[in-house]
């Protein structure tokens, strides 16, 4: 009997050294934790529970039928994070460089279905040369099975992907359906095609860093929503994240202790905005002031800097943040910032995540670089989103709200449930001096009178009032009770509940 106990434990320690010794050096000399240490990261300590260990592919083809390692290049299974399940996939680069085969993909299949049916968020942590050259088709076939269970996972339980080392091919797919990807920098990189083929098909010398590291997908391409310095501090800001996740799309937001009072003052707000209206000011700054601790999960931080997106808390629940930044471009939307916003409003509907927005936007870009990408598309993106939106939505005009970009920004008129303004607020088609040059074109060769008529334009319009006596702003608040009253204001809305018209599903402009 004892024997038998000894064996399976042999079994076991064999599985745990995947390709062995040496490529698990190799893996430590580059700087990257092997699949095994991310996860004992990532969880709490002790509640890992492997699945598949002893999976072995079953190719014959190319000798492989001599080289089996038992799992396969990929450890999956569950364990917690701060006490609340999720279930996960960690490629193993030590065996076969983490190549996904037919059952490697099974897999992850399992886990994504197991996932499923227990309504928790899948996390998958990648670093792979993508599909398992020897298996052909079944590998292919393997993708397409992963990819169907992302789509129909999407919008019910949350997917994460964390691109730790290669993920080329057949691997970016998967993380591209999900709903956030995070990278380590200098170790992780992610393209379709890697530079050997680019420089065959296009002539262009690249590197794999150039190409598809960590820098050029949080910063030009937006396909990653962040980076961080290495595994230990990406894996410690995901647990971080799931924090701030419901398990589904039933489930409702986390509700955390806190000792933030949520009815707390903040008295430096009411000098937040500067004296000239042109004179930009931190967004961010009145984020972390009203959220619980200061604690904000900033997403996309470094793509489409002139909008802010991400998660803090109020009262211990979890809010989605979206933010015009006048730091940046003076708030202004382009298509970059329509949709990084759109499909972080979408994330958060989906998954009954209420949506604060703090406005502050002079309008949408104007040029033909925007409109020649598709301003008009991706703006509607944005429009779309807020307008589809179930879930309570309160609205903050902290300054500008003008033209489109005032009803884009979650107005009355497209579904806000709650739309105040600061004093300082200024709700109009557009600015003073556009206006007044073409309602009063006659007068232009005419200081004074352009100087009266941009006055009398200013007194009239450039305030919260016009649109307050309309009804359209619900309240002026002061800047310093913006917490108590988000904090009000999103308890009231706790129930909140309305029904869409029945549809297959809607036409969102992509
Ligand atoms: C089988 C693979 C493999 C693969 C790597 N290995 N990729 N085995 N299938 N796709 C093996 C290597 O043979 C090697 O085995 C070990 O993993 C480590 O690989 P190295 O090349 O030594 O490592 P490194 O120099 O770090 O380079 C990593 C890499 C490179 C950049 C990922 O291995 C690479 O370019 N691999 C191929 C990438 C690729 O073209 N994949 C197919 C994409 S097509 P030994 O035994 O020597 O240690 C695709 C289509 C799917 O995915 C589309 C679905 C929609």
């Amino acid at each position: 009997m004892k024997d038998i106990l000894d064996r399976l434990e042999d079994r076991r320690a064999d599985a745990r050294l995947g390709g062995g010794e040496k490529r698990i050096e190799a893996q430590h000399k580059r700087g990257k934790l092997t699949a095994r240490e991310r996860i004992e990261l990532l969880l709490d300590k002790g509640s890992f529970e492997e699945f598949d260990m002893f999976v072995e592919h079953r190719s014959i083809d190319f000798g492989m039928e001599k080289q089996k390692i038992p799992g396969d290049g990929v450890v999956t299974g569950w364990g917690t994070v701060n006490g609340r399940v999720v279930y996960l996939f960690s490629k193993d680069f030590t065996v076969f460089g983490g190549s996904l085969s037919e059952a490697h993909a099974q897999k992850i299949m399992k886990v994504q279905d197991m996932a499923m049916k227990a309504r928790c968020p899948v996390i998958g942590l990648f670093d792979a040369g993508g599909a398992r050259i020897q298996e052909g088709v079944a590998a292919l076939g393997g993708y397409g099975e992963v990819f169907k269970r992302n789509v129909l996972a999407s919008g019910v339980i949350p997917q994460i992907s964390v691109i730790m080392g290669p993920c080329a091919g057949g691997d970016v797919y998967s993380p591209a359906m999900t709903d956030f990807i995070f990278m380590v920098r200098d170790t992780s990189y992610m393209f379709v095609t890697g530079p050997d083929v680019v420089k065959t098909v296009t002539n262009e010398v690249v590197t794999a860093e150039e190409l598809g590291g960590a820098s050029v997908h949080t910063t030009k391409s937006g396909v990653a929503d962040g980076a961080f310095e290495n595994d230990v501090e990406c894996l410690l800001q995901m647990r971080r994240l799931i924090d701030f996740l419901p398990a589904n799309n039933e489930a409702g937001v986390p509700q955390w202790p806190t000792a933030d009072d949520a009815d707390r003052i903040d008295p430096s707000l009411d000098t937040l905005i500067p004296d000239n209206p042109n004179k930009p000011y931190d967004i961010k700054e009145l984020i972390h002031k009203v959220v619980d601790e200061g604690d904000f999960f900033e997403v996309s931080a470094k793509h489409a800097m002139n909008i802010v997106i991400g998660f803090g808390r109020i009262a211990g629940a979890t809010v989605g943040f979206v933010a015009n930044q006048p730091l940046v471009l003076a708030g202004v939307l382009d298509s970059a910032a329509s949709r990084k916003a759109a499909r972080f409003v979408r994330f958060c509907d989906a998954f009954s995540i209420p949506i604060v927005t703090f406005v502050d936007v002079p309008g949408f870009l104007p040029g033909t670089d925007q409109e020649y990408g598709g301003l008009i598309k991706h703006g509607a993106k944005l429009l779309f989103a807020y307008s589809q939106c179930t879930v309570p939505l309160v609205t903050v005009i902290t300054r500008k709200a003008f033209g489109g970009a005032y009803d884009v920004m979650a107005s009355k008129h497209v579904g806000g449930d709650l739309n105040y303004a600061w004093p300082t607020a200024q709700i109009a088609v557009m600015g003073a001096k556009g206006a007044v040059e073409i309602i009063f074109r006659a007068d232009i060769g005419d200081k004074d009178a352009i100087a009266a008529r941009t006055k009398e334009y200013e007194d009239r319009f450039l305030s919260p009032f016009v649109a307050a006596e309309r009804g359209y702003i619900d309240d002026v608040i002061m800047p310093h009770s913006t917490r108590k009253r988000l904090a009000r204001a999103l308890a009231m809305l706790k129930n909140k509940h309305v029904e869409m018209p029945g549809r297959k599903h809607d036409n969102l402009p992509l």
